[in-house]
């Protein structure tokens, strides 16, 4: 994976109009917010052969081994307030699993909020980090993990995930994924909300599915019923009540392979 491999022929006016590479890093998540403060374009792509230090959700890490992964930030700068950067977290997941989908073939599904599935196995999760006033957005890095060519997984995922040479049984191409998420990222950005929130469901693998809600104040079961525009998950408890579940932890049962 190289920058010229990923700029060759990619069709973007200016998704990875600058791409920053580094053979590694401490997190490319990190990096790109120091750009992002220094000033960088809209568009900005931070990539690493492999990071030290990645970051995964809830404060956990990101393993990011050598010459396995795709470990890239996307720097953006949506002119909008706090409150709408729902939509860029909903449009960061559909790019990436349509980019997977077009380059391999695989079903690429959405896990509420943030993984991208495959099969009931996480292959790809996402970081967003954000920096703005009370007023406005000024920058939000969209934070990229996916498995790639790794063929061997830590003891606490090992029946979790996967990668996409494992699940197409061929080596794929990480620069061609990086290209053609920079192509679908900016298409998506295109779409009105309703075009977008139409695609995002098509994609999701949460809607429909029994869930079960672990909460700050108790877990309950329910079937997810849709995403509101804020990017909560809409669940119908067994109870009959309806709830917006925001910054819960949601684990889908049934078909999905983990919860
Ligand atoms: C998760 O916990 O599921 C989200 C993982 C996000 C990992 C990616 S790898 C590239 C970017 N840089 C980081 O430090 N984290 C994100």
């Amino acid at each position: 994976m190289t920058k010229e491999k990923i700029q060759r022929g990619l069709d973007a006016k200016w998704a990875g109009c600058e791409i920053v590479y580094y053979d590694e890093t401490d997190s490319t998540n990190r990096q790109a917010r120091m750009l992002a403060r220094e000033g960088v374009r809209h568009g900005t792509l931070v990539l690493a052969d492999t990071q030290t230090a990645g970051r995964g959700r809830r404060g956990r890490g990101w393993i990011s081994p050598a010459g396995e992964g795709i470990f890239m930030s996307l720097i953006v700068r949506p002119q909008v307030h706090p409150s709408q950067v729902a939509k860029t977290s909903l449009m960061l997941a559909l790019a990436v699993a349509k980019a997977i989908e077009r380059e391999t073939g695989l079903d690429a599904r959405i896990k509420w909020p943030n993984d991208i599935v495959i099969g009931g196995r996480k292959v790809c999760g996402l970081l967003l980090e954000m920096d703005a006033t009370q007023e406005c957005v000024e920058s939000i890095v969209a934070g990229v993990g996916i498995n790639v060519h790794q063929t061997a997984f830590d003891e606490e995922i090992v029946h979790t995930a996967s990668s996409l040479d494992l699940l197409t049984g061929r080596r794929v191409s990480r620069s061609a994924i990086v290209r053609a998420f920079l192509e679908e990222y900016e298409r998506a950005a295109a779409l009105t909300d309703d075009e977008m929130m139409r695609e995002y469901c098509m994609r999701s693998a949460t809607i429909g599915q029994r869930v079960q809600v672990i909460g700050l104040d108790g877990t309950y079961t329910g079937t997810a019923q849709g995403i509101t525009e804020n990017g909560s998950l809409l669940v119908m408890g067994d109870d009959g009540v309806s709830r917006e579940v925001l910054a819960a932890d949601v684990s889908v049962r049934g078909i999905m392979g983990y919860v």
